[in-house]
């Protein structure tokens, strides 16, 4: 699986995209260690807190399907019915649940139609919250 082809499953999940409040489009595509593809869309709702990203969307259909390890994520959002921009990154929620099952060198990929930049997700959330273990 290459970067671009992640991201363009991404791009193909952000068609289902449900954005009627903010006319913004978001896809993405994590990839399983052992290689299987869960994708998914940011899903809107008319009590706007109610909403839920295309990052988490697809985090949650894996771990959902049992996985737990992850070799990356691609994300590409941008005005709903046009490309993607290359400025689309992840909410701070979003962060937040990728840290769970993330390394601080799960590769991010973020990215249009046409081009792609790779960061590593500790470059985008340096400081994890955690619980002390017990
Ligand atoms: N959105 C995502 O799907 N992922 C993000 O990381 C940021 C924002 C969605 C939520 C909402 O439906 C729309 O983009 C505008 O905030």
């Amino acid at each position: 699986m290459t970067d671009r082809h992640l991201l363009d499953l991404a791009i193909t999940a952000r068609g289902n995209s449900y954005s009627p409040y903010s006319g913004y489009a978001v896809g993405a595509a994590v990839l399983t260690m052992d290689g299987k593809v869960f994708t998914g869309c940011n899903v809107e709702n008319a009590s706007f807190g109610a909403t839920m990203c295309a990052e988490r969307s697809a985090l949650f259909a894996a771990v959902n399907a049992g996985a737990r390890s992850f070799a990356a994520i691609a994300v590409a959002g941008g005005t709903a019915g046009q490309k993607s921009e290359i400025n689309c990154t992840p909410c701070g929620l979003c962060l937040q649940v990728m840290s769970e099952f993330f390394t601080p060198d799960t590769p991010v990929i973020l990215g249009t139609e046409d081009t792609l930049r790779v960061c590593r997700f500790g470059e985008l959330f340096p400081n994890t919250f955690t619980l002390p273990q017990s």
